[in-house]
């Protein structure tokens, strides 16, 4: 067994977690919202307006508290008119499978699922083939709370209240499915549509512009150079973790090498060094962090499972997705002073799922039970903390983990990515003793995962492989991820 060793300061904090690093996106895309979250009124499914009640309970449980909707790049062909009222009028999907989406998923349905969830709303606004106008009104009927022409479209369609909408994305991927647009172009451009986007009943809302592909540093220098923080709140990044680095031939959901695995691993750790560089640019221009990092999609991209559509991205999700999911929070809990936000893509039955579908049935992933294991470092206070943990390999470090403080409450969560060999993890806080540590693991072999026959292969267990004899141990076992609560 290797050793590692933590250090830290019980009283040292060193910035806030916002519990939103622990959202989620929901685009419409294969069978995330339609025959995902939303199944209609008449379906046999229990369902409250249309939208599954088994959904709503899972994702409550693991305290969903912000959803990104409706796209993704289908957020720049989408036109939010044709999602309302009692005649809504259909529309090509033309990124995601060609298909024709009658748009009985709209404006209402999200605001009203985001009520149930009892979660903020993020919306992405169309840049790429929408207008100022269009934007302005959505807001508009969205948020204003008299009689102006769109509040009593609303009104009209059954909504009296304005809803609260907290974040506003503008544009997605304008680098890309977006707009193809250059940087500055993008910069010019969001201004103009940033003037207008007034929220009327939320004046916090937070504007994010579209920030950076991965590790393209000169979309960032240049927004930093062109966006102040009364421009915009936030600016997002995107990365997802492809196994073979080729997104022709991304590699299998489910069978996979061990060297296919590490060399996931070493491409989710890749996140770390992409926002450490990103921070400095952005500390260069804004040296008190006034303007966010929200990283609005992460997680693993494979092929998508044999005999389904190529265009809707279904995969399945295994104990390597629950390390790579740990991985990736740690690092966000770890760049808390910069990343305030963070969406997995995506809710359900796409990529990176934390819930997957078929008819009424419902699995919660590995990666579902990380964010139950990771939920008391919702809105909690990062500690600092000196790790010296093994290698293995090629410079890929054992463990991950992060550290943080909500009263009197230490949360450690730590995963260990080796395949073959444990981890005594020994913690030793520069003063005091811990007591009444409890813990929970998420422990398999690195392919197992959760289907139709087997919902509960890889769940949560309790676990007692820690000591304070001498100093306190705790005992990381292979492919785990272990979070381990107590008290100093
Ligand atoms: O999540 C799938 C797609 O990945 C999104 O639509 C897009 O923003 C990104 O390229």
């Amino acid at each position: 067994m290797k050793t590692a060793y933590l250090k830290f300061c019980p009283d040292k904090t060193v910035s806030h977690i916002s519990k939103e690093i622990y959202g989620h996106f929901s685009e419409h895309l294969g069978r995330c919202i339609y025959n995902g979250i939303y199944v209609g009124k008449d379906s046999k499914i229990p369902n409250t307006d249309g939208i599954r009640n088994d959904v709503v309970s899972s994702l409550k449980e693991i305290g969903l508290p912000v959803l990104r909707w409706p796209g993704g790049c289908f957020a720049d062909e989408y036109h939010w008119k044709n999602g309302v009222g009692d005649k809504r009028t259909p529309m090509l999907n033309s990124n995601w499978g060609g298909i024709v989406e009658d748009n009985s998923f709209g404006t209402h349905e999200f605001f009203s699922l985001c009520e149930m969830l009892d979660c903020e709303a993020y919306l992405a606004a169309n840049m790429g083939s929408g207008s100022v106008s269009e934007l302005s009104r959505w807001l508009e009927y969205i948020t204003y709370d008299g009689d102006s022409p769109s509040a009593l479209e609303r009104k009209s369609n059954g909504r009296e209240k304005p809803w609260r909408l907290k974040y506003l994305g503008i544009g997605n991927e304008s680098w890309g499915c977006g707009g193809s647009m250059s940087a500055q172009s993008y910069c010019d451009t969001y201004r103009h549509y940033q003037t207008f986007a007034k929220n009327y009943s939320t004046p916090d809302m937070m504007k994010i512009a579209c920030g950076p592909n991965a590790d393209d540093y000169s979309w960032t220098e240049t927004l930093m150079q062109n966006l102040k923080p009364w421009h915009t709140d936030a600016i997002s990044l995107h990365y997802y973790t492809i196994p073979t680095g080729d997104w022709q031939h991304k590699g299998s959901a489910t069978s996979f090498s061990d060297e296919e695995y590490y060399d996931t691993i070493r491409s989710t750790l890749y996140m770390d060094e992409i926002i450490t560089k990103h921070s400095a640019i952005m500390d260069k221009y804004d040296p008190e962090s006034k303007i966010k990092l929200a990283v609005d999609e992460w997680g693993c991209w494979y092929d998508v499972e044999e005999g389904t559509n190529p265009g809707f991205l279904y995969q399945q999700n295994t104990m390597r997705d629950a390390i790579v999911a740990a991985i990736n929070l740690n690092i966000f809990n770890n760049h808390s002073s910069r990343v305030s936000m963070a969406n997995l893509a995506q809710v359900m039955n796409v990529l990176q799922a934390v819930l997957l579908s078929e008819g009424e049935k419902l699995v919660k992933t590995p990666t579902w039970y990380v964010f139950k294991l990771f939920l008391a470092h919702h809105d909690s206070e990062l500690v600092k903390t000196s790790l010296a943990a093994p290698e293995i390999g090629d410079n890929l470090p054992m463990l991950s983990l992060s550290l943080s403080k909500k009263g009197e409450s230490f949360l450690l969560s730590v995963s260990n990515c080796s395949l073959d060999e444990d981890c005594s993890l020994l913690l030793d806080p520069e003063h005091g003793c811990i007591k009444n540590a409890q813990a929970q693991i998420l422990t398999a072999d690195k392919d197992v995962y959760n289907d139709f026959d087997s919902p509960e292969r890889v769940s949560i267990s309790d676990y007692d492989r820690f000591s304070s004899d001498s100093a306190f141990t705790l005992t990381v076992p292979k492919r785990s991820v272990v979070s381990l609560s107590f008290e100093v």
